[in-house]
């Protein structure tokens, strides 16, 4: 299988999401997401770290954004701020039309219920929950519950290849495996924005592929805005931007 550029398969998973509207993202002019000059400093103790430093980012609905950039460059923690876990030290972000920068914890914590799904660098899983119960926590935190939560969070599992895991508890699966259960709780509610932080870092090439199109997907047919913080060459062939960071500035010589 191959991807190129603007373009993914359509899997035969996926269009039994009924993803059928499709979006013509060229005609779309609106940025999902806009960051004006976010800068992050972490302060542990006396001593102050500058991450961040003044981050400048676009990124229209519809299309697939990477971050690119040499560990500590700074991508996790961008991720987390344009994702609404962090808030930056100074600094706007621009979410959907809504200033989340402005937001008190509670509308925020709503805001990024209905609207964000995060697939975080190391999982994060619930150790007491087996795999199924994981996702569909996420549903339910959404307001779908009974059979109807336990189906769709069976039909994600699928969509990522680990149906036949969903009574495994999350020390009892591979890292890669692992990985795929965040990814499905990632997408229950099929969210506009989905925030991913290396998501094929602990997959093979097969599985890694299948990600790859499924949440390419899920921006080409079902207009999701996708942000990645990536080290897979890749997924570069098939993104509409990829922004490089350095030191915490985006770097415009590509390192
Ligand atoms: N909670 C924290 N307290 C202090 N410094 C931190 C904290 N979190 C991150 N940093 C520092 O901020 C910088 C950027 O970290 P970040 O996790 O964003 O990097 P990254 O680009 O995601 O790296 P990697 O590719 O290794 O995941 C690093 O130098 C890191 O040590
Ligand atoms: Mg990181």
């Amino acid at each position: 299988m191959t991807i190129s550029q603007n373009r993914c398969i359509v899997t035969s998973r996926i269009d039994s999401r009924n993803h059928s509207n499709f979006i013509d993202v060229s005609k779309l002019k609106t940025s999902a997401i806009s960051a004006r000059g976010v800068e992050m400093v972490y302060q542990s103790g006396r001593q102050r770290y500058v991450a961040l430093k003044g981050i400048d980012l676009d990124v229209r609905q519809g299309t697939i954004q990477l971050l690119m950039g040499h560990s500590g460059s700074g991508k996790t923690t961008l991720l987390s701020i344009l994702a609404g876990i962090l808030t930056p030290t100074s600094g706007k972000v621009n979410l959907l039309g809504k200033e989340i920068t402005r937001m008190s914890r509670k509308k925020l914590s709503r805001f990024r219920r209905d609207n964000i799904g995060f697939i975080f660098q190391g999982f994060n899983l619930f150790g007491a929950l087996n795999a199924v119960e994981n996702v569909k926590l996420a549903l339910e935190i959404k307001g779908i519950r009974g059979k109807s939560a336990t189906n769709q969070a069976l039909e994600l599992l699928n969509m990522v290849g680990l149906a036949n895991k969903a009574k495994m508890l999350p020390r009892d699966l591979s890292g890669g495996q692992k990985q795929r259960v965040a990814i499905a709780r990632a997408l229950a509610g099929t969210p506009q924005l989905i925030m991913a932080d290396e998501p094929t870092a602990a997959l093979d090439s097969h599985n890694g592929q299948a990600v790859i199109e499924l949440l390419c997907n899920l921006a080409r047919e079902g207009g999701s805005t996708v942000v990645m913080v990536t080290h897979d060459s890749r997924i570069q062939s098939f993104a509409d931007n990829v922004t490089f960071l350095e030191d915490g500035e985006i770097s415009h010589n590509p390192i």
